[in-house]
């Protein structure tokens, strides 16, 4: 299946190489509403600048290998009139889900189309729906950062549990549309497994590469694997770490025509900026001081900064919020890069108990580096006993979250006994990917011989009932 994708499967028109296509685009299509000869949408290099049309299926610049970014026209709507429209969306978006245009509009994805992919038509998307995550308070863990205005954005509510929905959303909606027949990824998990649900759901064979098991440990977390071969991509399990899986699907995918959907993808940037529209728009559109976020690859650095960019120049909020990105102190080579004002792009070999961000060459380099010195942004980094201590306070409020989204709510208790997060502050600390990701650590945290906070091991018994009183008297106590 796989193996018989070619790249001559992912052009547009079907006829000639992908280089001929750059040399005579296709003619974007247009919505039937838009009236000038402009594209809605085109691809440009952030580097060089090099233009390529919307539907071009290649993932980095012909002309110098940089990342490239999506250009929109701008919405024919701006200011309070682009708010009341996504607002009387977000109104009218309940309701049955038995069809694509359903599930569209449905979608805190979709909602905000204008912004994400405005030629795209009902027919053409590939929505659960997703998005839609709540923004919660829990006085505990604001309590536990030392931050009273804490807001939570849990965007492990997604359908797959983590936010990777959302880009990957817009990205299978585009392999329909560039009309390829796989589409690939490497991953530390989370996006597998939205990969894996995505492609299913769009009838488009998926191909993933995971860290194999090294020295019997699971590099990739038990829920996330188990769901991408429940959803049934094909899994490799590549003996490397992530950033070889990364290297080898990068290189795999040009050779053989699949179509990459990891961040590098700018399809994939511009569905998970609505993770940032939705925090404005639950918010009335009052931004907050601050939206902090775990940083792996960076996409997500980079999709945050890229909303709040359009949020700003159409209106949609009077001033922008500070940007905290968040990584594991054994895979911080942004961190370490902002306290030199980025003088230098670093890497590292990675080891952190959060695997989703064990990542140690970050793809998205340029673009966060741009976000964090646009909005005035803070990189900093905490360690696994400061993650997984969080992680059990958000845990133990009943919500729940992976290791590697607790990293965010762990750099808010740093950023704000550092001074940096002033009290006073609205922060909204995204949750990145849901409690069940990862049972493998949980398991381990919560062992009756585990000397650490909020430690709630499992006790066997005897079938008898004075067994069960003698637990419950001992609960009763401790409540
Ligand atoms: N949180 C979770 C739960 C993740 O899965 C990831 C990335 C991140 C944070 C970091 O986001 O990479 O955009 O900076 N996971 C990717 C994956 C790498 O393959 O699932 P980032």
């Amino acid at each position: 299946m796989i193996s018989s994708c070619r790249a001559a499967e992912l052009r547009n028109d079907r006829s000639g190489r992908p280089d001929e296509q750059f040399r005579s685009p296709a003619v974007p299509q247009l919505s039937p509403t838009f009236s000038t000869t402009m594209p809605l949408t085109i691809q440009r290099c952030a580097s060089c600048g090099t233009e390529l049309p919307e539907r071009d299926a290649r993932t980095s610049c012909p002309a110098c290998g940089g990342l490239l970014a999506l250009v929109h026209a701008p919405p024919a709507e701006q200011g309070a009139a682009l708010r009341a429209r996504f607002d009387a969306r977000l109104r009218d978006g309940a309701g049955l889900v038995a069809d694509a245009a359903g599930a569209a509009r449905a979608s805190g994805v979709w909602r905000f189309r204008e912004l994400i992919m405005p030629g795209a038509t009902d027919a053409d998307i590939v929505s659960q729906p997703e998005g839609n995550t709540p923004l919660f308070h829990r006085p505990v863990v604001a309590a536990w950062a030392g931050v009273d205005a804490l807001l939570l954005k849990h965007d492990g509510f997604n359908p797959t549990g983590s936010f990777k929905d959302r880009g990957m959303t817009v990205a299978l909606t585009q392999a329909r549309r560039a009309g390829a027949r796989a589409v690939a990824c490497a991953s530390t998990g989370n996006t597998s497994a939205a990969l894996a649900a995505y492609a299913s759901l769009a009838g488009i064979a998926g191909l993933v590469l995971v860290p194999a098991p090294k020295s019997g440990a699971q590099q990739v977390a038990l829920g996330k694997l188990a769901q991408t071969l429940a959803y049934g991509a094909r899994t490799l399990l590549v003996r490397g770490d992530f950033d070889d899986c990364l290297r080898l699907v990068r290189e795999g995918a040009e050779q053989l025509g699949v179509y990459l959907v990891n961040s590098i993808n700018p399809y994939r940037i511009e569905g998970q900026k609505s993770v940032a529209l939705e925090i404005l728009q639950q918010l009335a559109w009052d931004a907050p001081d601050w939206i902090v976020l775990p940083a792996g690859n960076l996409g997500n650095t980079s999709a945050v900064g890229a909303a709040l960019r359009d949020a700003v120049r159409l209106g949609l909020i009077a001033r922008a919020p500070r940007i905290a990105s968040i990584q594991a102190a054994g895979a911080a080579p942004f961190a370490s890069a902002y306290r030199e004002n980025f003088a230098t792009q670093h890497r590292v070999k990675a080891e952190t108990v959060a695997t989703a961000i064990k990542i140690g060459d970050p793809a998205s380099w340029d673009r966060a580096t741009a976000v964090i010195r646009e909005f005035d942004g803070v990189v900093t980094d905490v360690s696994d006993a400061e993650i997984l201590e969080a992680k059990a306070a958000i845990d133990a409020a009943g919500i729940g979250c992976e290791p590697a989204s607790a990293a965010s709510v762990a750099g808010v208790r740093r950023l704000a006994r550092e001074g940096v997060i002033r009290p006073g502050e609205r922060v909204a600390a995204i949750l990145t990917g849901h409690v069940l990701k990862d049972p493998g650590v949980l398991l381990d945290y919560h062992r009756a011989d585990h000397a650490a906070p909020l430690v709630n091991a499992p006790i066997e018994v005897d079938a008898t009932l004075d067994a069960l009183a003698r637990v419950m008297d001992a609960a009763a106590a401790r409540a």
